[in-house]
């Protein structure tokens, strides 16, 4: 997928600056990373105690670790974005199981949530993302999703809304604010 789509996770955005998705790649001012694991069909008599782990080290551990090694490069007017997933909502969760997935996006959105309080005196606001339901390789392209497309031109507005009085928000790529 092109860059700017496909980096739900993590995306960060220096000075402000909105950054089209085809010169992301290269520009300085814009950095987004994509990467998360989701094993989506897990149920509670079909619990792989290693994938759980592996899921809490990718989607939860990896973004906060790589959030700290930048933050010397953050200056004031920068954004943190945490591409989180609405399966890791609690109240959210109508249907159960994809255990490590689910506890790995609570995790994330957690700190998130902590980074939004902590970065605020900085001058640096962190927005916790949904991007809807993709069709992409995680999701099995299913015909229900959103494109690619649909889903970054969502987020890009809600990067460019992003400030330090709405830091902190659960927004689903739609602009709606989602439940923890
Ligand atoms: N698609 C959706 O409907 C949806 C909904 C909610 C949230 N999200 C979130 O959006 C993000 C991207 O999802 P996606 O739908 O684009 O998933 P995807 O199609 O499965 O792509 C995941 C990407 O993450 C990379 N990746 C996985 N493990 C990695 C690791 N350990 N180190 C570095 N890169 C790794 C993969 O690289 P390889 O190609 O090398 O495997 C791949 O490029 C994820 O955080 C996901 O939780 C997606």
């Amino acid at each position: 997928m092109p860059v700017a789509v496909l980096l739900p996770l993590l995306a960060v955005q220096e000075n402000g600056r909105r950054t089209q998705p085809a010169q992301a790649r290269n520009s300085s001012r814009h950095r987004i990373r994509d990467f998360g694991v989701g094993l989506l069909a897990v149920l509670v008599d079909n619990l792989d105690f290693d994938s759980i782990r592996r899921q809490f080290e990718v989607n939860a551990i990896a973004p906060l670790r790589l959030t700290q090694a930048l933050l010397n490069n953050l200056k004031s007017g920068a954004k943190v974005v945490m591409m989180t997933s609405r399966m890791g909502s609690i109240d959210d969760n109508t249907s159960g199981g994809s255990y490590g997935y689910r506890m790995s996006k609570v995790a994330l959105s957690m700190a998130g949530k902590s980074l939004s309080h902590d970065l605020k005196s900085k001058g640096i606001a962190v927005a916790i993302l949904h991007p809807g339901l993709v069709k992409t390789r995680m999701t099995g392209f299913t015909d229900s999703g959103i494109t690619t497309t649909q889903s970054v031109k969502g987020l890009l507005t809600r990067i460019d809304q992003l400030n330090l009085q709405n830091t902190g928000t659960f927004w689903h790529s739609n602009g709606e604010i989602l439940p923890w």
